[in-house]
């Protein structure tokens, strides 16, 4: 996304348009000082491209683009300027007024001085480049654990900056629930923030429905919390209720498979009442419950 060129009245190219005291402008004009105008905030996004500074009229004898004493890129209309290497993600336009910057990063925010001198003015117009570079932070991934009087719940975002923090959306008592814990962190490589917040909810007054964790702008999918089925077991109650109903299934598959070849070939009822677990039981009983079934 570009960030929106300069309007006009960041740039003046006559130093009248200022409103100084005269005395201040005799100064400027004998000792050529710098006038600085006010700081132009640009917006970027990481891995973004922006313009970063515009000059939108009048002859341009030469801008230097630096950020402290660190060369940038720039122009100059005699000279040529290639002892001063530029930044490999700048570039400049055909008509040398527009200064491009490409593939953002956090390092790439803060302030950048633009000087500026125009064909037969002595001053130098000085410009402070506020560039602001942000990052979107994941959307909220929920993981929930409950044991059937409580759940832990989760929230985690990732790679955004500024700076921010997790926010808890519960709609009902304030006294069902509490964020227990929150962690940020920064990704030493890319100076992006992670964010890992946990609350714990009480299960005591039942479900609660559509809650929501989010980072600024950016909000997780509607979660539910002490559902019936989560206060049965946790989290992997389903999985866990899958596999034993198949187990379940099997052995009953077997067992079956015991009785019908047992009507055939006349298996011993021993076999069956320990597969029963009727150890106790007489003979004559397990044969019983086998002819009814
Ligand atoms: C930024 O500029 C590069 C090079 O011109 C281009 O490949 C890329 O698609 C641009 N990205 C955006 C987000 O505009
Ligand atoms: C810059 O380039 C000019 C000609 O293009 C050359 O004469 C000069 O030596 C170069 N300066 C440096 C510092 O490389
Ligand atoms: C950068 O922009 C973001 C979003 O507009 C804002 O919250 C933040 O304060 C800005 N940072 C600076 C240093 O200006
Ligand atoms: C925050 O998370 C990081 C990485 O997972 C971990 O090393 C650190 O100990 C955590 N800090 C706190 C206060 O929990
Ligand atoms: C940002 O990009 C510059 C190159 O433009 C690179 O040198 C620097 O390591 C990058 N910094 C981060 C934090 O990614
Ligand atoms: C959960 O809430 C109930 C009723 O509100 C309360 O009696 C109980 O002590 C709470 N449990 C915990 C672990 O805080």
């Amino acid at each position: 996304m570009m960030a929106t060129p300069c309007k006009p009245q960041c740039f003046p190219n006559q130093r009248l348009s200022f409103s100084l005291p005269s005395l201040v402008m005799i100064i400027t004009w004998l000792f050529s000082v710098t006038e600085s105008a006010a700081p132009i905030t640009v917006k970027g996004e990481v891995g973004g491209n922006v313009t970063i500074f515009h000059l939108n009229e009048g002859p341009v004898e030469f801008f230097y683009f630096q950020r402290g004493t660190e060369y940038v890129n720039g122009y100059h209309s005699t000279k040529p300027l290639n002892d001063s290497v530029p930044w490999p993600n700048t570039r400049l336009s055909e008509d040398k007024r527009t200064l491009y910057m490409y593939n953002l990063n956090i390092s790439h925010s803060g302030n950048y001085e633009c000087y500026v001198n125009k064909n037969h003015e002595r001053d130098v117009i000085q410009y402070i480049v506020h560039l602001n570079v942000t990052a979107k932070y994941t959307v909220p991934e929920v993981k929930m654990n409950c044991n059937g009087l409580s759940c832990m719940v989760t929230c985690s975002s990732y790679g955004g900056y500024p700076k921010n923090s997790m926010s808890w959306s519960i709609p009902g008592s304030q006294k069902v629930w509490k964020e227990v814990d929150s962690n940020v962190t920064e990704d030493p490589n890319t100076m992006m923030m992670n964010i890992v917040s946990t609350a714990y909810f009480n299960c005591s007054n039942g479900e609660l429905q559509h809650n929501r964790c989010s980072v600024g702008e950016v909000t997780s999918d509607m979660f539910r919390v002490c559902t019936p089925s989560s206060t049965t077991g946790n989290y992997y109650v389903i999985p866990i209720a899958t596999s034993a109903l198949v187990g379940i299934s099997i052995i009953m598959a077997l067992l079956l498979l015991w009785k019908c070849k047992k009507r055939r070939t006349g298996a011993v009822a021993i076999d069956v009442r320990q597969e029963w677990g009727m150890d106790g039981q007489t003979e004559e009983e397990v044969e019983l419950k086998n002819t009814a079934s």
